[in-house]
């Protein structure tokens, strides 16, 4: 059977990853969450006091980089390894949250990023999440999917998951995040999360993730099918 590309496309904390990690192990395909590739960049800066606003600074930087995923079978997915060393739990904190987006608006983060995305779908059988997979990484994809869900149920959502980690964060200060975040990404001059005109939209809002995977596998289906 001939194997698409699938790209999912959404607001921050609006299940992009849960449904892009399922549609992967229903298909056998491959689930790529390109905002880990952002948040192991972003990481890195912090680590390493990258001014942003210097082009050499951030030029080097990206050369001593090296992102990687490998599949953690206990959990079933696959974590974000930052120059061989897995960052999967640092990448999702707040000081990266909070500096993610900024990071992500540089060109030359987003070249550096996009070129390595291009290459792991040339393959294709490949379920990738992000702001501008059906927009820029690969705009001839197969499927397209834009997911949507209120500020409120998203902030609910991001709250539990960090509350469950042990996060002493509020509310108030997620919503902040999430709002800051999906601000920056979608005003960018560069890939800014936008709707890519024929893409599918999924408002997961009042339904449950199995409900949401039954709409996108009944999509990828008809495509697959059809080709
Ligand atoms: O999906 P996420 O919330 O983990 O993504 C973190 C940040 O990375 C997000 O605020 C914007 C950036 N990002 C991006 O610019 N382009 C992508 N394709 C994916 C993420």
């Amino acid at each position: 059977m001939k194997k698409i590309i699938i790209a999912i496309d959404g607001f921050s904390s609006c299940g992009k990853s849960t449904l892009a990690k399922q549609l992967g192990a229903k298909l056998n395909y491959i689930f790529v969450d390109s905002g880990a590739m952002y948040r192991a960049i972003a990481l890195y800066f912090l680590q390493n006091n990258i001014d942003i606003n210097k082009d050499i600074q951030v030029t080097e930087a990206l050369k001593n980089i090296q992102l990687s995923f490998a599949f953690n079978n206990e959990k079933g997915s696959s974590d974000m390894f930052l120059n061989n060393i897995n960052v999967e739990e640092q990448i999702r904190e707040m000081a990266v949250s909070n500096n993610v987006s900024k990071v992500s608006t540089l060109k030359l983060v987003r070249d550096f990023a996009v070129a390595q995305q291009q290459q792991m779908g040339i393959a294709k059988g490949i379920v990738m999440d992000g702001r501008d997979v059906g927009t820029v990484v690969f705009p001839t994809a197969e499927l397209k999917i834009f997911v949507t869900a209120s500020i409120d149920v998203r902030v609910e959502r991001r709250y539990k998951e960090l509350i469950e980690k042990n996060s002493n964060i509020s509310k108030e200060e997620v919503k902040n995040n999430l709002q800051e975040r999906d601000y920056i990404d979608s005003t960018r001059a560069i890939g800014p999360l936008k709707q890519a005109e024929d893409a599918k939209v999924l408002d997961n809002s009042h339904i449950s993730r199995e409900e949401q995977l039954a709409i996108a596998l009944q999509w990828a289906n008809a495509i697959i099918h059809s080709i």
